[in-house]
């Protein structure tokens, strides 16, 4: 069955998205059509390192009253608590965020504190907000996480060693400016692993549980343009037509996902982050196969829209032949960008897979996975074949 027997579904993207070269001079007629008059523009000191703040305070003018960036690569709830502080102290109205994952959900906690008050861990939990959060335009400068239209704020509790999830449609920022020009300054190795991150969103998307038509269109092309354009983003940055694509993909990717959600293959990912320090989009690209290979016996006809997708599907294929023909596509693509195969490649040790496995059982994503997974030994499996 392509999709779940009873196939009734809600889906909504409510994020206005803008792409272009030079996309970024608009922030400032976004801002102002939303209502926003005083704006914060919220980014990390990498990111002012590389001028692109510069470009977008410009582009803002009288709108911006300040610039919050003391945001670390794991941002926390103190962060956002904090910049909501800061935040009220200027009067602000509105966000404009610039950055990747972290910045973005960061910007989202910050939204909801700036009109409910409080505390981020207040919110924590799905659907927990009733009314629209502070105006937000988001600003991606990664092709990835798509958390420019996903309805999730993730943000670590630091004291508790935990994350911290928010999931609610107010979630999603007002609008996300996709301008090829804010990612081609990116690294090779991290283009390879946010855009690793965008094809396990959509393939995800494709096979979970609650995958449904609408999903499927946005995931499927997106699959196409990341098979098509995330080598040429990886090998040459400056190219802007591979870098837009990529972007492109991310978002929809992101719209398909935050709507069917994700399984398996990011439960794993996220527990091997959480003990091992691996970065999410490696885990993901390492991970995606084998997740593959132990859903293919329930969904090798969706396996079969990816593998036509990345171009190695054709009609004569059964189902699992194309399936397994996409597996290996994904496999090439991970060589081709220059990742490793295997998780022993990124010192993951042996050892720990089992309290890996453990915590993977506990994740929110294992419950959307096409084969139910109940035993640590399931898990455990699919780490196995992976190392
Ligand atoms: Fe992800």
């Amino acid at each position: 069955m392509p999709y779940n027997d009873e196939l009734s579904f809600n889906f909504l993207t409510p994020t206005k998205v803008i792409f272009g070269l030079g996309a970024t001079e608009e922030a400032r007629m976004e801002v102002r059509a939303l209502g926003g008059e005083k704006t914060l523009l919220v980014t990390d000191e990498g990111i002012v390192r590389t001028g692109l703040v510069e470009r977008v305070k410009e582009s803002l003018g009288d709108l911006c009253v300040g610039v919050f960036s003391d945001i670390p690569q794991d941002s926390g709830v103190h962060v956002v608590n904090g910049a909501a502080e800061f935040a009220r102290s200027l009067k602000v109205d509105s966000l404009v965020s610039l950055g990747g994952g972290s910045v973005i959900d960061t910007a989202k906690g910050l939204a909801v504190l700036l009109k409910e008050g409080g505390n981020l861990e207040d919110y924590q939990g799905m659907q927990m907000l009733d009314r629209p959060q502070a105006l937000h335009v988001s600003i991606p400068t990664t092709a990835g996480t798509g958390s420019e239209v996903t309805f999730a704020a993730v943000v670590k509790d630091h004291d508790l060693n935990q994350k911290v999830l928010l999931f609610d449609y107010h979630l999603a920022p007002n609008v996300a400016i996709l301008d090829p020009h804010m990612v081609s300054g990116l690294p090779p190795r991290i283009t390879a692993f946010t855009g690793m991150d965008a094809l396990t969103h959509a393939v995800e998307a494709v096979h979970v549980l609650e995958r449904n038509p609408i999903a499927d269109a946005l995931a499927l092309r997106a699959i196409r343009l990341i098979a098509t354009h995330l080598h040429h983003s990886v090998e040459n940055g400056d190219d802007l037509l591979a870098r837009g694509q990529m972007q492109i993909a991310a978002t929809m990717a992101g719209m398909a996902f935050t709507n069917a959600m994700v399984g398996l293959v990011h439960a794993m990912a996220h527990s091997l982050g959480a003990r091992f320090g691996v970065p999410h989009g490696l885990a993901n690209a390492i991970l995606l196969p084998h997740g593959m290979r132990y859903n293919m016996e329930v969904c090798a006809d969706q396996y079969a829209l990816v593998a036509e997708a990345m171009g190695v599907g054709k009609p004569e294929m059964s189902d699992e032949k194309a399936g397994m023909a996409a597996v290996n596509a994904i496999e090439e693509l991970n060589k081709k960008i220059g990742l490793p195969g295997r998780l022993r490649e990124v010192d993951v040790p042996e050892e720990g897979f089992k309290d890996c496995a453990e915590l993977s059982l506990s994740d929110g994503s294992i419950v959307y996975n096409p084969k139910p997974v109940y035993e640590t030994e399931e898990v455990l499996k699919v780490y196995e074949a992976a190392w």
